[in-house]
């Protein structure tokens, strides 16, 4: 899928997502949100519980089509496109990191960081062993690529998800909440590896926390609220 270098990277205009309530009320969580990201830019966002984060990433991550505004990546406009067309974009463009990791327990680290590889064209395909290994060692896992993830400490197996997002060599990793299971220390060590990772791919990174230490880190740090983005004091240009 060609894309067009000088757009950028995402760009989510008008935004709106709504959920019908039990009671048949309906609650507005994305309100006309307005979202840029460029290449290689780490963005983190921040918010109250409940204010909308995940439902961005899934928006950003092509799970949940908007319910009004415009969504395109790396300047192909996302609203024509079909269930096939966003699921191949997706696997192309995005890599997911989850908090709960999301590791299948019978396989070993090697193949569970091959996995985006089984839908890739037959040419990536038949590069998996190197592609693999290359985003091993990015993570410092590579003498653990035959392990199982119940043989590794619950930092590994969040590289282990790190290097799956990776693989596939992603214009944007996308990442709810990476650290919430870390003590501070491994968090610290992970937020390392994902930004060394994101960088030397050339990858954006959008990251979802709760941790000011983890947001500080970005390159710029927004704030949900009231369905919208706010940029924070703090961001730099
Ligand atoms: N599938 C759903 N059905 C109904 N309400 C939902 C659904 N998903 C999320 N919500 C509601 O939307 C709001 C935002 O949820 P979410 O995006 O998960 O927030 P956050 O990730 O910031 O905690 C919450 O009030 C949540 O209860
Ligand atoms: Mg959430």
């Amino acid at each position: 899928m060609t894309t067009d270098a000088a757009s950028p990277v995402l760009a989510l205009r008008g935004c709106v997502q709504t959920f019908v309530q039990p009671g048949g009320g309906v609650l507005t969580v994305l309100d006309g949100l307005d979202f840029n990201v460029e290449a290689g830019q780490s963005v983190a966002i921040v918010g109250r519980s409940g204010s909308g984060k995940s439902t961005l990433l899934a928006t950003l991550g092509l799970l949940r089509s908007p319910e009004s505004g415009t969504y395109a990546v790396g300047g192909v406009a996302c609203e024509a496109m079909d269930e096939r067309g966003l699921a191949r974009l997706r696997a192309e463009r995005f890599g997911f990191i989850f908090q709960e990791y999301m590791l299948m327990n019978r396989h070993t680290v090697r193949d569970n960081v091959a996995v985006p590889l089984s839908t890739a064209p037959a040419a990536l395909w038949e590069r998996r062993e190197s592609l693999v290994k290359e985003v091993l060692d990015l993570v410092g896992l590579a003498d653990r690529s035959r392990s199982r993830p119940r043989q590794l400490s619950g930092g590994q197996k969040q590289r282990v998800a790190i290097a799956r997002a990776l693989v596939r060599q992603p214009s944007i990793v996308l990442a709810d909440e990476p650290t919430g299971a870390l003590d501070p220390g491994t968090a610290d060590a992970l937020i390392d590896n994902l930004l060394v990772a994101t960088r030397h791919q050339g990858a954006a990174l959008v990251v979802v926390t709760h941790d000011r230490e983890v947001a500080a880190r970005m390159d710029r740090e927004l704030i949900l609220v009231d369905g919208r983005l706010v940029e924070s004091s703090r961001t730099h240009p």
